[in-house]
């Protein structure tokens, strides 16, 4: 026993000090077929110095290379290679360089199609929003504008005006848009709560069908299973992609099956300028018959903190800000230098055909899970004490909303580009930060209100400390129906609720 204990320690030893045998000289022969085989596949650039080097090192060479085979090599680094571009022309569009017409057009079909009770909106709302550290859900939270009025509220009061625009556009009694909010364990009844005590905005209480997403355990970062409290796993929501299976799980798709729902309108909380249910964007979906389509806004900048819509190895994908080196996030388009190559900023705002939501039982169990280091709160299971980390102790895991689009192809797989101030302004971050936080969703809507009076011919008296007019939704959806304001002189800051 301890001889053979010797013998492995001396192999060991004689292994890692070098002293290895000379190796076998190869003879002419094999040698060229080696190299034969390397130079098929491209990689002769191995044999470079193979006439210079002394016998013993030329016979290691053969040896190591002989070990591996070389078209192998090739097709794995073809595997981990990525390459990215920018979507193709055929899959894209713009609205800042539409033809009016293609617009109107795209505009009056997507009016029509809420107008036939054929359009959903689906609500993310399961984050916590951490960065804002506010406890409630997101959208419950007011940004300050002089109405008070919550995110929900404003969202629910764009999709009362759109039944209504389209209700008289069409002269049907009463077009539907039902909303579906996905809720997560921690936000669903504050939620809930906050749509009862708010009358559901004014909106149908049966057509709004609050549900809520799944939950997956928090694992330690040595792989276990972490308990928050001696009877429960520390769990969170499985991230905004579990939105697919809730939707199975819930009932959600069934209720929009029973419904003759044919176009969802899928998007984030956090926007306070999301055009829900956009009959443009559903025009210009359906009219391209796509599986999923986004809307995109202009990069602010390389440095901004947004995933980009672009091809990942020929295939839809978002690449997310962290994932981007430097050169390629500052790349210029090459037919523009003014414009960054990669601009498409993914603002979360997808549609949805109806028949692509019918197959979610085939790819959503193969989305993807990212990794999010975290402090977990948790018991220690060998002293049973609460303990409450520093430093992050472990992982959630989530899936990605968007980690379906490289599974469409790109003949189903349309984007949009859209005004910025008119589209996205997302709340992220807490008071004073001054980037997407309360203040400036608040500044963005009073913004908009003052741009939609003036074109309206409406004239907004302002100074240095008071600019902007709040329009509530219910007057206006998108800038429209303002004529009554022509001429009519407005002192900033201004709230227009009623048209009078
Ligand atoms: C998200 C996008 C990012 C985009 C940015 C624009 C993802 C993964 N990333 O980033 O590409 O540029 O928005 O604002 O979508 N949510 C749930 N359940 C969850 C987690 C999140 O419903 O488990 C909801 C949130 O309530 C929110 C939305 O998903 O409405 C986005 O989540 P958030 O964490 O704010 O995403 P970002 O990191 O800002």
């Amino acid at each position: 026993m301890a001889a053979a204990i010797k013998e492995t320690v001396s192999n060991l030893i004689g292994k890692f000090s070098g002293a290895e045998e000379a190796p076998r000289e190869p003879s002419a022969e094999e040698l060229q077929q080696l190299q034969k085989k390397y130079s098929d596949a491209g990689q002769g650039q191995v044999f470079a110095f193979i006439d210079e080097l002394p016998t013993v090192e030329k016979s290691r060479l053969f040896h190591q290379l002989s070990t591996f085979n070389p078209t192998r090599i090739n097709e794995l680094t073809e595997e981990t290679a990525v390459t990215l571009e920018p979507l193709p022309e055929s899959a894209t569009a713009s609205i800042l360089d539409s033809d009016p017409a293609d617009l109107k057009k795209w505009y009056d079909a997507g009016l029509k199609e809420v107008a036939d009770n054929k359009v959903a909106v689906v609500l993310m709302a399961g984050g916590q929003g951490t960065r804002l550290g506010s406890s409630a859900p997101k959208g419950c939270f007011d940004i300050g504008l002089l109405s008070q009025k919550s995110l929900f509220q404003l969202q629910a009061e764009r999709i009362a005006k759109l039944q209504e625009l389209a209700s008289k556009a069409h002269g049907v009694t009463a077009a539907t848009i039902p909303w579906y909010v996905m809720t997560s364990g921690p936000t669903r009844g504050p939620t809930e709560e906050f749509f009862e005590k708010s009358n559901y905005f004014g909106l149908d209480k049966k057509n709004i069908f609050i549900f809520e997403q799944g939950v997956l355990p928090c694992i330690s970062n040595e792989g276990k299973i972490i308990l928050e409290n001696k009877g429960k796993a520390a769990v969170a929501p499985d991230g905004n992609g579990g939105i697919y299976q809730a939707l199975v799980t819930s009932g959600a798709r069934e209720d929009m099956r029973k419904r003759g729902i044919k176009h969802i309108h899928a998007y984030c909380v956090d926007n306070c300028l999301v055009k829900v249910a956009d009959p443009v964007f559903i025009g210009f979906s359906a009219a391209h018959d796509v599986d999923i389509a986004t809307k995109v806004v202009r990069k602010r900048d390389a440095t901004e903190s947004v995933g980009l819509i672009l091809q990942k190895n020929g295939k839809p994908d978002v690449v997310e800000y962290s994932e981007i080196d430097k050169e390629t996030a500052e790349a210029k388009d090459p037919k523009n230098a003014d414009l960054l190559k990669y601009r498409a900023a993914n603002i979360v705002n997808h549609y949805y055909s109806f028949r692509f939501f019918e197959s979610i039982e085939n790819w959503a169990h193969q989305l993807p899970h990212h990794v999010a280091r975290k402090k977990i709160p948790f018991v220690n299971t060998e002293t049973g004490a609460a303990e409450k980390p520093e430093k992050p102790n472990g992982i959630k895991l989530e899936q990605f909303v968007f980690d379906v689009f490289p599974m469409t192809p790109l003949n189903k797989f349309a984007s949009i580009e859209v005004r910025r101030e008119d589209e996205f302004s997302p709340l992220k971050n807490a008071r004073g930060t001054g980037q997407d936080d309360p203040d400036t969703s608040r500044d963005d809507i009073m913004k908009q209100g003052q741009r939609w009076l003036e074109a309206a011919g409406g004239i907004v008296i302002t100074d240095a400390e008071a600019t902007g007019v709040e329009v509530s939704p219910l007057i206006s959806y998108g800038g429209e129906n303002l004529e009554f304001l022509a001429g009519r002189e407005v002192k900033a800051p201004a709230l227009l609720e009623k048209e009078e």
